[in-house]
């Protein structure tokens, strides 16, 4: 067996994560955008003869966003947990795995984007955790804004990776590697 049921649960249970993540970002650059929104709720309360202030509006906005936007802390537990788990598995189930050197330069291209790609959401998972919890880690707001800085910057990475390892998977499946995408599910090779 390739991969045992346990790492294909946690593949796909990743995946409906971190694309659960990037929507919820989405939805906040987006739709829920408290700068689109205030506007909106300014003008359109101008049209019913209320006025409110543009603080105003961006508190409403903010209120509105909200709810949304708690999803991309609870999916962000989630994903420390995911990953807390995928560490447990590197140690539990030892596949059978071609050593790096051997591979063909392609292979070792692919297999060099999963490291980064685990190092970047451990990187997101601890710079989420650290910006959500930073008043009862005594961290200043400013510094707790610069390292939220630094986890949107992280977050273009990840943006890259989806696409394009679907896309790779995707090619491989109609070229060479017929099934590479059935192996994830069902663990044959
Ligand atoms: C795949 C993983 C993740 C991605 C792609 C991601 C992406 C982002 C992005 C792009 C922002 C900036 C949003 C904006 O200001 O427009 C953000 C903010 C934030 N993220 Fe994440 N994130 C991820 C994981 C996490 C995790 C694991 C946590 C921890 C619970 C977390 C907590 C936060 C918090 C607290 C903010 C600041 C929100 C605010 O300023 O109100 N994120 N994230
Ligand atoms: C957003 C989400 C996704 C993330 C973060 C992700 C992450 C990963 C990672 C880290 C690996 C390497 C596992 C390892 O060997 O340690 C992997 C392998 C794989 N993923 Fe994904 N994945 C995502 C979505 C998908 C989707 C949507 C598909 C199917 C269309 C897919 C199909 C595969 C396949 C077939 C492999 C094995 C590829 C190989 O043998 O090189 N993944 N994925």
């Amino acid at each position: 067996m390739k991969y045992s049921p346990s790492f294909r649960i946690w593949h796909w249970l990743n995946t409906i994560v971190v694309l659960g993540l990037l929507g919820t970002v989405f939805l906040r650059k987006t739709f829920l955008s408290w700068r689109t929104n205030s506007e909106i709720l300014m003008n359109k309360l101008l049209e019913m003869d209320i006025e409110i202030t543009a603080t105003q509006a961006k508190v409403l906005a903010k209120a509105v966003r909200a709810g949304m936007w708690e999803w991309h802390i609870i999916l962000g537990y989630a994903l420390a947990f995911l990953l807390i788990y995928r560490v447990y598995l590197f140690f539990t189930f030892k596949r059978t795995k071609k050593s790096f050197s051997s591979l063909s330069t392609h292979k070792k291209a692919v297999r060099a984007s999963y490291y980064l790609i685990y190092a970047t959401l451990t990187f997101m998972a601890v710079s989420g955790l650290i910006i959500h919890f930073y008043q009862d880690l005594g961290l200043l707001k400013d510094t707790a804004h610069d390292i939220k800085e630094i986890h949107e910057l992280v977050f273009n990475i990840i943006m890259i990776f989806v696409p394009l390892h679907i896309a790779g998977v995707i090619i491989a499946e109609n070229r060479d590697q017929k099934g590479i995408i059935s192996t994830m599910i069902n663990g044959e090779k």
